[in-house]
């Protein structure tokens, strides 16, 4: 009988150990307390994930042939990074369509920079995620100056009016408040992931599903060659955006990034959070949100990094032999003029 017994507990406590294992409760990272459905979709939806392909037919990957010699396509906690030449569209796209993903794209256009929608929309319309399911979020203080575009099939248009502030400098930081408290208002209902992009630019090329992923950040055009104690991290230990000089892996630019709604509201929450103790400490990183963007990514390791390829500024910056396509590109303005009423 006692054995009988102790067989029983034994039994009792797996079964237990199991269940507590499969709730994910020993999984830090893997809910915000009090809302369970962030991420349970983005978790099915990681390219990643095995899904049932059609027939083929594509070159072969060739493991004696590098497909670049010339950049990293690797992080050292391999993450991908995307460059034309690593990737293949056509498998990347028939996985994305099977899981019928759907992108949310958000854009800031407060003040003047509503001028710079037009040009954004048309060339999204004609580059970004072409053939899969998008919603424009466009945050803007003067909804009568946004553009109607034409959108193609699966695509459309959401206009989220939202205050201003007198300061540039604070019209671009308060974004990730903004996209933090909409992302869980309204994001994470109605899309699985999030990009956030700056509006006075352009696409000139493919940008696709290849740069999905959990959480994706972009090399910024001007230090993709630097070593790290160059980069133009915030190196004041009293702010939090603080990073040392013997630390870094790339400099990210603030001007494109994103993930799942889930991470996205992570990076968002956080980095507004950051701000907000800055600034109760009288202290303003040297390059604002772009500063926190990179102190999260420091130690919140992305899952892609996106080459510049994805950022860049033809006017500041040419066009070198190692960019074989230039996808999102600065449009030209007068900072001065525009920033200001
Ligand atoms: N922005 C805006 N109105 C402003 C200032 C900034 O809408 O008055 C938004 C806009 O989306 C812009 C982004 O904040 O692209 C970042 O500012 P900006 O592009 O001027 O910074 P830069 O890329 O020049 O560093
Ligand atoms: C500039 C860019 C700024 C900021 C800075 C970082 O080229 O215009 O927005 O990213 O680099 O050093
Ligand atoms: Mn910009």
């Amino acid at each position: 009988k006692p054995k009988c017994y102790s067989l029983l507990a034994i039994i009792l406590l797996t079964m237990l150990i199991l269940v507590f294992f499969s709730s994910g409760l020993l999984s830090p990272r893997s809910q915000t307390p009090g809302s369970p459905e962030v991420g349970a979709r983005v978790k099915e939806l990681d390219h990643l994930q095995v899904v049932t392909l059609s027939r083929m037919v594509y070159p072969q990957p060739k493991v004696l042939t590098p497909c670049r010699k010339d950049v990293l396509v690797v992080t050292p906690w391999l993450a991908p990074i995307i460059w034309e030449g690593t990737f293949n569209i056509g498998i990347l796209n028939e996985q994305f369509r099977l899981q019928n993903a759907t992108i949310g794209l958000t854009v800031f256009a407060i003040k003047k920079y509503v001028v710079f929608l037009k040009l954004f929309l048309e060339t999204a319309e004609k580059h970004f995620m072409v053939g899969h399911r998008v919603t424009y979020y466009v945050f803007t203080d003067r909804p009568a100056d946004v553009p109607r575009v034409a959108l193609g099939a699966g695509r459309r248009l959401v206009v989220l009016t939202v205050g201003t502030y007198a300061r540039w400098q604070d019209v671009s930081m308060r974004r990730m408040q903004a996209i933090s408290d909409f992302s869980e208002r309204r994001f994470r209902h109605e899309v699985d992931y999030l990009v956030c992009a700056d509006v006075d630019m352009q696409f000139d090329d493919h940008v696709g599903v290849e740069i999905l992923s959990p959480l994706f950040g972009t090399l910024h055009p001007g230090f993709y060659g630097s070593s790290r104690e160059a980069f133009t991290y915030e190196r004041r230990p009293r702010s939090q955006a603080y990073i040392s000089r013997d630390e870094g892996d790339f400099y990210y630019m603030g001007a494109f990034f994103g993930g799942s709604v889930q991470e996205v509201t992570r990076l968002s929450k956080a980095c507004h959070q950051a701000m907000m103790v800055d600034q109760a400490n009288g202290i303003e990183a040297v390059w604002h949100d772009e500063s926190h963007l990179n102190k999260y990514l420091l130690y919140h390791k992305p899952t892609k990094v996106l080459s510049p390829e994805y950022m860049w500024d033809k006017q500041l910056l040419g066009w070198p032999a190692v960019m074989k396509k230039l996808r999102y590109v600065a449009v030209p303005k007068n900072h001065q003029e525009i920033r200001n009423r």
